[in-house]
């Protein structure tokens, strides 16, 4: 068990061989930490840990005990009004206007396992053994209300997952006017914040500022989880780097509003607290009534960035995914966007597939265009059946027919939560949009939001998908979302309850697609949001990939995998090779290189194969028989980076098989440059006493050869073409 609770200093001590986290219960009732950091030895009192300080300006708990006070205090799930100047974890607004609780702690229980989550993604234990979980519950005398703080500790995996229960177990009307899912408070401000930030084509790109007094935040108000900031960050040692250092790194299993962020007072004190936005957030609750915060997850490790990532990529594909497919090798796919757009022809779609086929392609994906009037981005979303039969003779079912015939699999796209004006579903239902009715929706990309809060939206759109799903041959959905939310309000919600439609309209997401994964769950779910709007732990749990970003440029797709892994697995970014110039920057870069950087993901292809000339389909060929022989390797091996994108004019990256058997690394160059270095590639994972052989080569090299002299980098002449994103893959296999 790796919950331990001391009776006598009513301490208790979560731990698993990397990591110990101790909370104490306090005398006045509430929660203290006492330690949150490397393993150390259990032991019965660590309360030599808690500030005690009487000093001027400060308020005190209680007459008579003037060492105490909450400004001091480490607080596990913080409110504010009684001391305790920092961001709170809750607000709670009582019928008289009051905002002020004084929770204490009435009772707590620690059990194997971990429970689910009813209608909200959230990390799961495989077994009892896999995980335990305490639950404390903390009770205030003047509305008894009720809060449940829940911690499952992983015993394999250093993470603690959080959330929070808040329960109006009195008779008063109470408002949630903030409701965060964990807060934590680090003794010292030492770190630098590692987060991801960017926008629609530059998505997740890495930055790292240094803390300071006051707020470090990140988030988002846009309905979704963000293409702008992704709901995680880190807090690392300045001196860490990789692969040594302390990293605490924190993330949030949710796709809606969300925020992080580190306050670091002026005792050099540093809170971090993570949960939906409080911006855009208010949720009544009548008596009787449960409002549960979606999970933050907690990683703790002194091992570098690296090992967070790892760390973060376990979890993601051993606890948290649901999908069949979380741990397979994903097809080799041909999306035709790029390709066609929405003007196609079924025999132009045909084309593709069977000259895909021919090159070694194993799925086919119908990109948007295929329903209704959707001849531009003005029409058809909401339709989801075929009425263009000039475009597609025998609609759907036809056509995911005459493509499995070749021998190819069909994959099929939908854009679920969304609706243009014109549509059938606009004309029966036009008050099904997100949006007060004396309002005018503003419009993004020509569509409207659907008011996902309402169970008889997501009903008929479910029915909808379900009957093309049904009916044809299909093993892939991409799901794309195109548009952020604005006028967020649902007619089909009182008013004082409005507070709770962006939350609401996520539930909604969430539910539909519960409904289809566990109605198909054969077929392979990839999420997408204008590219990698939308990447986060939340979709993951039910779409085990997603379109990483609409930018298939290779140079900006190595920055943005480069970010993206640093908390999402290989194995979910959809990685696609595409034409040159480039659709995004103009950009001509070598077929090599676009193949290099795509393997590291859910392969696929995204151009007009038919276009390719004889040289580009052999080389494709090639691309693809080396992805399907190390698919395994490449999209389900432990991901290391090796140089940073962000830093040099190179970047490299590997993957290393679970025995470190077999690895394989890439350097890519960015821009060449005349007379360059002479530049090495140190790589990691491997055994360092065993011998690898190097594409396929007889030499022999030691794994600490490989690590710690080096792989030189082949070099180019003085003034060579060819250098500017030229790449380099090494393949490793122990003898
Ligand atoms: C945005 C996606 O990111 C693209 O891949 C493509 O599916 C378009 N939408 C289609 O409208």
């Amino acid at each position: 068990m790796g919950i331990i609770y001391h009776q006598n200093t009513q301490e208790l001590h979560l731990f698993n061989s990397e990591l110990s986290y101790i909370i104490k219960i306090q005398k006045n009732g509430g929660l203290m930490n006492l330690y949150y950091g490397k393993r150390i030895h259990d032991k019965e009192d660590f309360g030599y840990l808690q500030p005690q300080a009487s000093r001027p300006l400060t308020v005190y708990e209680s007459p008579g005990n003037s060492g105490y006070s909450l400004q001091y205090i480490r607080r596990e799930y913080p409110d504010y009004g009684r001391g305790d100047f920092r961001t709170p974890a809750y607000l709670i607004r009582q019928e008289n206007g009051s905002r002020i609780t004084a929770f204490s702690y009435d009772s707590h229980k620690i059990y194997r396992g971990k429970k689910k989550l009813e209608g909200l993604p959230a990390t799961y234990a495989e077994n009892d053994e896999d995980a335990d979980t305490l639950e404390i519950r903390l009770t205030d005398a003047v509305t008894n209300a009720v809060i449940v703080l829940s911690y499952t500790i992983f015993n394999k995996l250093p993470v603690i997952a959080r959330h929070v229960q808040l329960i109006n177990g009195g008779t008063q009307n109470l408002v949630l006017e903030r409701a965060l899912s964990a807060s934590i408070d680090l003794p010292d401000s030492d770190y630098e914040m590692v987060y991801l930030t960017g926008a629609w084509a530059r998505e997740r790109h890495v930055r790292t500022r240094k803390l300071d007094h006051g707020i470090s935040s990140i988030g988002s108000i846009r309905g979704a989880s963000s293409a702008e900031y992704n709901p995680f960050f880190a807090l690392k040692r300045p001196a860490a780097t990789e692969d040594t250092g302390e990293v605490y790194g924190f993330c949030f299993i949710y796709s809606g509003n969300h925020l992080e962020q580190a306050e670091v007072d002026t005792d050099q004190n540093c809170r971090v607290s993570i949960g939906i936005h409080p911006d855009t957030f208010e949720w009544a609750l009548t008596p009787g009534e449960t409002f549960v915060t979606p999970e933050a997850v907690f990683v703790y490790t002194d091992y570098g960035l690296n090992a967070m990532s790892q760390t973060f990529h376990c979890l993601f594909k051993e606890h948290l995914m649901q999908s069949t497919w979380k741990d397979r090798q994903r097809p080799v796919l041909i999306n035709n966007w790029e390709a066609t757009e929405m003007d196609f022809t079924e025999n132009k779609i045909l084309d593709i597939a069977t000259a895909a086929k021919d090159l070694g392609i194993e799925l086919f994906v119908l990109d948007d265009g295929w329903f209704g009037g959707r001849e531009d981005d003005t029409k058809g979303l909401g339709d989801w059946f075929v009425t263009n039969f000039d475009k597609l003779p025998e609609g759907i079912e036809g056509l995911s027919a005459k493509i499995t015939d070749l021998g190819l699999q069909f994959g099929l796209w939908f854009e679920p939560e969304m609706v243009n004006p014109g549509t059938k579903l606009y004309d029966e239902h036009p008050d099904w949009i997100l949006c007060p009715a004396e309002r005018t929706p503003s419009p993004g990309r020509n569509q409207y939001v659907l008011d996902f809060t309402r169970d008889e939206v997501v009903d008929y759109i479910y029915d909808l998908m379900e009957k093309v799903l049904s009916g044809a041959h299909i093993s892939y959905v991409k799901w794309d979302m195109n548009r952020y939310i604005t006028e967020c309000y649902s007619t089909g919600t009182p008013a004082l309850s409005q507070g709770k439609t962006f939350h609401k309209y996520i539930l909604g997401v969430y539910r539909l697609y519960e409904k289809l994964t566990l109605r198909f769950p054969d077929i392979l779910f990839e999420s997408c949001a204008s590219g990698g709007a939308r990447f986060d732990p939340g979709i993951l749990y039910y779409a085990p990939q997603a379109w990483t970003s609409d930018d298939t440029d290779a140079v900006e797709r190595i920055k943005i995998q480069y970010g993206t892994s640093l908390v999402y697995p290989v194995s979910s970014m959809g990685a696609h090779v595409s034409q040159v110039p480039n659709q995004q920057t103009g950009r001509c870069t070598p077929l090599k290189t676009r193949g290099d950087v795509a393997m590291f993901g859910a392969f696929g292809y995204e151009l007009d194969i038919t276009a390719l000339d004889k040289e580009e389909k052999t080389a494709v060929k090639e691309q693809i028989t080396f992805v399907k022989k190390h698919r395994l390797l490449l999209q389900h091996g432990t991901f290391y980076r090796l140089k940073s994108p962000f830093r040099e004019n190179a970047a490299a990256w590997m993957m290393v098989s679970p025995d470190r058997t077999e690895a394989i690394a890439a350097y890519y160059n960015l821009l060449g440059t005349p007379n360059c270095r002479f530049d090495r590639l140190f790589l990691r994972g491997l055994d360092p006493d065993r011998k690898y052989h190097m594409n396929g080569s007889t030499e022999v090299y030691y794994g600490d050869e490989l690590m710690y002299a080096g792989i030189p980098i082949p070099h180019t002449g003085v003034c060579e073409s060819n250098v500017d994103f030229s790449s380099f893959v090494f393949y490793l296999s122990a003898l």
